[in-house]
């Protein structure tokens, strides 16, 4: 594995980062580009400045991404009184919509939550591996679970190897996205979800791990250095083997820096991501 920890101060930074990394992907991928997205707020301005950058910097390379872009998106919610038509209030599929999903590409997969759960992870297991086998190069992006260390939805226990699966929601988990998404009603928050496993995370080519605000500090350090073990699942990425990039933000980075020096952070610019991207072709 090829593991690259960024430092930038804030989360505007750091989120321009990141969308450099994925610029540079679809630049020098040199073929089809699958992206898997993840939802919650950590991408939030990830995903604008995606678009930002391709609205200013490609106007007139539509057609060129629509050949070879694709999304895929993590997980979603499990909602038993959501149809096609009628999404739930707080809807996954809507914030794809209104944001990534805005910039031209070929296809997109999303978790259906108005499926059965069972039949639809049938479904979404075939439908990653048949976008694993289109893509030349699989972009992943993830934001982690405040406390547990969660990536996707795989709850802590979850095995390291595991396929795309139902996960019933923790307490913090629930509690956190109720902070986040429902006014504080953890009532409101479905309690079940469909994720794609780690074992279909570290599948990815390059995975982009990013982390915001000083709730993530200790369970950042925790995943990256300290055991490996089912109870952190995002510790499971040590075991990855393709190109990883760990983004934080001063808050989100306190713990590693104070434990472990600053040595661990590496100063990157776009064009270095150019390169680190085309070296991994
Ligand atoms: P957040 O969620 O981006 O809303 O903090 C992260 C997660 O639960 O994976």
């Amino acid at each position: 594995m090829q593991c690259f920890f960024i430092n930038k101060h804030t989360r505007e930074e750091a989120s321009e980062f990141a969308a450099r990394i994925f610029e540079a992907a679809f630049w020098n991928g040199s073929g089809n580009v699958l992206v898997g997205t993840a939802t919650g707020q950590t991408p939030v301005l990830t995903y604008k400045n995606m678009q930002r950058i391709f609205n200013e910097e490609y106007d007139g390379y539509e057609e060129e991404f629509e050949e070879c872009i694709r999304f895929m998106q993590l997980d979603n919610y499990v909602s038993d009184d959501a149809t096609a038509e009628n999404l739930p209030e707080y809807s996954y599929q809507r914030e794809l919509e209104e944001s990534i999903w805005k910039i031209p590409h070929n296809a997109h997969f999303i978790p259906r939550e108005y499926i059965d759960p069972e039949e639809e992870c049938k479904h979404y297991e075939k439908v990653v591996e048949e976008q694993r086998n289109w893509a030349d190069l699989y972009i992943q992006l993830l934001g982690i679970g405040d406390k547990d260390g969660h990536i996707g939805f795989n709850m802590p226990g979850t095995p390291l190897d595991a396929g795309v699966h139902i996960a019933t929601l923790n307490e913090e988990t629930i509690e956190a996205n109720a902070k986040k998404f429902f006014n504080g009603d953890t009532s409101k928050v479905p309690k079940k979800a469909i994720t794609m496993g780690i074992g279909n995370i570290l599948q990815a080519d390059v995975i982009v791990l990013e982390a915001f605000g000083s709730e993530k500090a200790e369970i950042i350090h925790k995943s990256f250095f300290e055991d490996m073990t089912e109870e952190v699942p995002a510790s499971a990425l040590r075991t990855y083997d393709g190109l990883l990039f760990v983004i934080l933000d001063d808050e989100s980075s306190s713990a590693i820096r104070e434990k472990e020096g600053d040595d661990v952070f590496t100063n990157l610019d776009k064009y270095d991501v150019n390169q680190i991207i085309l070296d991994n072709n």
